[in-house]
């Protein structure tokens, strides 16, 4: 385990049992459908990359890229840098996250499909699901796991960018991350690589 991590929550094998699971039924409820499977970069993109390897029909890909932590811990309001300008008219789309948190980044998304391209409907898939800081009414279609108000990294999560390429998913340790009661003393974690 990577020294910054206190405790892992999701090893490997039970996140590729979870998201084949997910795959599946997204196969089963999305059939029929004209789907397209739009990820929110960057968090999502090694979830994704399973993900649509355990879809067993006929998909197309796409991503948008959607910001709103940059290097903090607290959102700044969510930044749509790069969306999709294909033609989604009549399409199913389902947009795929790593985590739903506050909801804001969803929200906005869907927001955007609904209000700006005829799509026929917009569906979510999050691996992760924060209940404890949503601050936006918003339930994912599909949900790989529930997770408590801790602070996770890996398999796509960062914090500052870092800690995406862990093949788990874990708590970091407090003294890795400012939080708004202690600021000043980020990154005191100097170690990034991958045990
Ligand atoms: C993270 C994560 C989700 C979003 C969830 O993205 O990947 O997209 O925050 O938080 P919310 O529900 O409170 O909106 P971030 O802005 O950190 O960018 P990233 O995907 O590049 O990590």
């Amino acid at each position: 385990m990577h020294s910054d991590i206190k405790q892992v929550l999701y090893p490997e094998e039970q996140i590729r049992k979870r998201v084949r699971e997910l795959g599946q039924t997204i196969t089963q409820d999305m059939a029929g459908e004209d789907v397209v499977l739009l990820a929110l970069l960057k968090g999502s993109v090694i979830f994704f990359a399973d993900l649509i390897r355990n879809v067993a029909s006929h998909i197309r890909v796409d991503f948008a890229w959607v910001s709103s932590y940059g290097d903090g811990t607290t959102s700044r309001g969510v930044e749509l840098k790069v969306f999709p300008d294909e033609d989604l008219s009549g399409k199913t789309v389902v947009v795929v996250d790593d985590i739903l948190d506050t909801g804001r980044t969803l929200a906005a998304v869907v927001h955007k499909l609904r209000s700006e391209q005829s799509v026929k409907d917009v569906k979510t898939c999050v691996l992760l699901d924060k209940k404890a800081r949503r601050v936006v009414e918003l339930e994912a279609d599909w949900v790989g796991f529930h997770v408590e108000d801790f602070f996770v990294v890996g398999y796509g999560l960062d914090y500052a960018d870092r800690y995406r390429n862990l093949p788990y998913i874990g708590v970091l340790n407090e003294h890795c991350y400012q939080t708004e009661d202690a600021p000043g003393e980020a990154g005191i974690c100097k170690d990034h690589g991958v045990e």
